[in-house]
């Protein structure tokens, strides 16, 4: 796949109707090897679920969740897809936040639009239990957000027509959803269903105070490496040490 022959297409659709679906945003293989590790490290069950196992008026049931900053590869894994998204909006983006989230069977995600932090949003599908495909939605209509929530300004008599965007493993939609009123109102037909919500602002934007949450004096910081004597011995995990003999030492 030639990602960089795709970006003109998806910059256009992005600004013209603000949404647009990034076939293999992640390839097959990272989106199963995200999810794994996700599953591994944070837990698979209630018992072992290191996040929040949580309901929102987002959803009507409980769903595992996980905010970027208590997960860290999560965090990196949004640092990493940044210049991707970038030349995908035609702006210098910088991350303000992702969340993950299991959906069980059933659920559904209601139409809502989002906070100022999310200016430019990447719903990103990591797996399904049962490999049916399970729709994102988005509004037609672009709503002005700077008044009103746009929920407040849709007439008791309109009847919103909405994008109907069936999302492969790996496939993301980019949507704006501060002005497009988006969600998943089909219940999810697997047993689990799998995804990640990554939100970015343009550094040089109106919303750019939201880049890293309000948090970047805490994560942008430069790092510092001590090193100890040169008398002190290797220390070499032992799952490399075969690896660490092979190398010509
Ligand atoms: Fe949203």
């Amino acid at each position: 796949m030639d990602y960089f022959a795709e970006i003109p297409a998806i910059r256009a659709q992005y600004a013209a109707r603000g949404w647009a679906v990034l076939k293999r945003a992640l390839p097959i293989e990272l989106a199963d090897a995200t999810l794994y590790q996700m599953q591994k490290e944070l837990g698979g069950d209630w018992d072992s679920y290191k996040g929040d196992y949580i309901k929102t008026f987002l959803t009507d049931k409980k769903a595992f969740e996980c905010y970027s900053y208590d997960y860290t590869p999560m965090a990196t894994l949004q640092y990493g897809l940044t210049p991707f998204v970038s030349a995908a909006v035609g702006k210098d983006l910088l991350p303000s936040h992702a969340y993950f989230r299991v959906y069980r069977k059933g659920d559904v995600c209601h139409i809502h639009s989002d906070a100022p932090n999310c200016e430019h949003a990447l719903s990103l599908t990591l797996g399904y239990a049962d490999d049916f495909l399970w729709s994102f939605n988005i509004s037609e209509k672009y709503f002005d957000a700077d008044e009103k929530r746009p929920a407040e300004s849709v007439r008791p008599d309109e009847t919103l027509k909405f994008y109907d965007l069936p999302l492969s493993v790996g496939d993301a939609v980019l949507y704006n959803g501060i002005n497009y009123l988006h969600g998943r109102t089909t219940p999810n037909p697997n047993r689990w269903a799998a995804h990640i919500f990554f939100h970015w602002v343009d550094r040089n934007g109106r919303h750019a105070r939201h880049a890293f949450d309000g948090r970047a004096r805490d994560l942008v910081r430069r790092a510092a490496f001590v090193f100890p004597d040169e008398d002190k011995p290797e220390k070499i995990n032992p799952n490399r040490a075969p690896m660490a003999e092979s190398r010509g030492r």
